[in-house]
């Protein structure tokens, strides 16, 4: 641990008299090697967002020839290696004839996504609903969108003209449902009461995570194509953050293929994955028919480095990588063995009370007290100190897991070698054991 660092530096997410994350000093597939000599099995791609791993050689490759050839031009102007990057997001999501509005990372994409529907639909100040256990980033309006419990005294989402629905959680489903796919369908049908109990006319936007969350929902398969029906039949414009689910973390390109084109959204945004993390970018891809409405209107929006060329570039590279590596398809392969193992470390386990996932290389293990009435060892979102302890303990031992809550979130490297997982696995494993014994 530098000192230096913990003196100077105010760090995010943290409370700053007890920071003491390590130092990285460099990496290699989903391994970070750390200052004091240490290597670390990334079990969460950092922020669920180096699913390239880390200091991916074409990702570098392509930064150092893109500095020698161009470093900035402003948003404003043209970036050929910008257009090229629109291209091939604009092919891989099938939104032909569609455009990309290029952001700093995710919260602003979000930001921006909504500031566009509004500006579709001629409505400045049209509402907007998003929903509780959901995170859309740390701006102050990404954390009115966000349902989440941390921030929620910081920022009136009324302002906004944000509202909040229940969400599809089957564990502890809010609409008392008797099974995962009936939450699914009744958290839909929640969204499409709540449009209508404002007025279809007066909405500009519904913005959800399609599959998976970093807050730990995992949204049963009925509820995005049920969610996409019941905003289409109100002509409500849907927008799918991507931000965290797509690029392979749930199997597919962006989550919402999934449902093929029964979950196409209208707007989708993106950022972590887009570049493998290796530069800050983030994007709102639009489709034909919403880039058909705002064509004519002045867009105020952008920031200075907007579709930095740099960051475009690392962009065009990692969608080779995920491309030519067949990182999708391992994502969805890996993913389903995970999620086997998982279940098996259940069945072992009572303190697992549910797994959530699958389809990708992400998963989520709720721990309960009582797996029988559900109960928590505290209240969400209180980390409980055994599971502080099982990850400080991994740490110790070479293995970085990330937490929310009560959560374990599984989310490594697309790149994470087999026997790398099964490790982690193991290590899990023992440590329920002498943990939540
Ligand atoms: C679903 C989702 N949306 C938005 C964000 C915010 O992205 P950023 O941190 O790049 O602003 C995140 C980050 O975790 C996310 O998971």
């Amino acid at each position: 641990m530098s000192i230096a660092e913990r003196d100077c530096v105010l760090h995010s997410w943290t409370v700053q008299a007890d920071w003491n994350a390590p130092t990285v000093v460099g990496g290699q597939g989903a391994r970070l090697r750390l200052a004091d000599g240490r290597e670390i099995l990334d079990c969460s791609s950092l922020a669920e967002c180096s699913n390239l791993g880390h200091q991916h050689p074409r990702l570098v490759e392509a930064i150092r020839a893109q500095a020698e050839k161009l470093c900035f031009v402003t948003s404003a102007w043209g970036a050929e290696v910008r257009a090229d990057l629109a291209d091939a997001l604009l092919q891989k999501s099938g939104f032909i004839g569609g455009r990309v509005f290029f952001t700093l990372g995710g919260a602003d994409a979000n930001e921006n996504a909504v500031k566009i529907a509004r500006l579709a639909a001629g409505k400045p100040r049209g509402r907007i609903i998003a929903r509780d256990r959901s995170y859309h980033g740390a701006t102050h309006l990404a954390m009115a969108l966000s349902g989440d419990s941390r921030t929620r005294e910081q920022v009136d989402p009324e302002a906004f003209g944000i509202e909040h629905v229940p969400p599809p959680y089957a564990y502890r489903c809010p609409f008392g449902s008797r099974s995962d796919e009936e939450c699914g369908e009744w958290a839909a049908a929640a969204v499409g009461a709540r449009i209508d109990a404002g007025g279809a006319e007066t909405m500009a936007a519904v913005i959800m995570e399609p599959n998976a969350g970093t807050n730990g929902i995992v949204a049963p398969d009925t509820f995005w194509p049920e969610l996409r029906h019941i905003t289409s039949q109100r002509s409500v414009c849907l927008i799918a953050d991507e931000v965290m689910s797509g690029f392979g973390r749930c199997g597919e390109w962006f989550a919402w293929q999934r449902f093929g084109e029964a979950g196409r959204p209208d707007m989708m945004t993106l950022a972590k994955g887009l570049t493998g993390a290796a530069l800050p970018l983030g994007a709102v891809v639009l489709s034909a028919a919403m880039a058909a409405r705002v064509e004519h209107r002045m867009l105020n929006a952008g920031l200075t480095y907007c579709g930095h060329p740099m960051s475009c570039a690392a962009g065009l590279a990692a969608l080779g990588a995920y491309e030519e590596e067949g990182l999708i398809e391992r994502s969805r392969t890996l993913g389903r063995s995970l999620f086997a193992s998982l279940g098996a470390l259940q069945s072992r386990h009572p303190v697992i009370g549910d797994v959530r996932g699958g389809h990708g290389l992400f998963a989520v293990l709720e721990l309960v007290a009582d797996r029988e009435t559900r109960a928590m060892h505290q209240p969400w979102p209180s980390t409980p100190p055994q599971l502080k302890a099982l990850v400080a303990e991994a740490m110790a031992q070479g293995v970085s897991f990330a937490t929310r809550g009560n959560l374990i979130l599984l989310a490594p490297p697309l790149v994470i070698g087999e026997e790398e997982l099964t490790d982690a696995i193991v290590l899990l494993d023992r440590l329920l054991t002498k943990f939540f014994p």
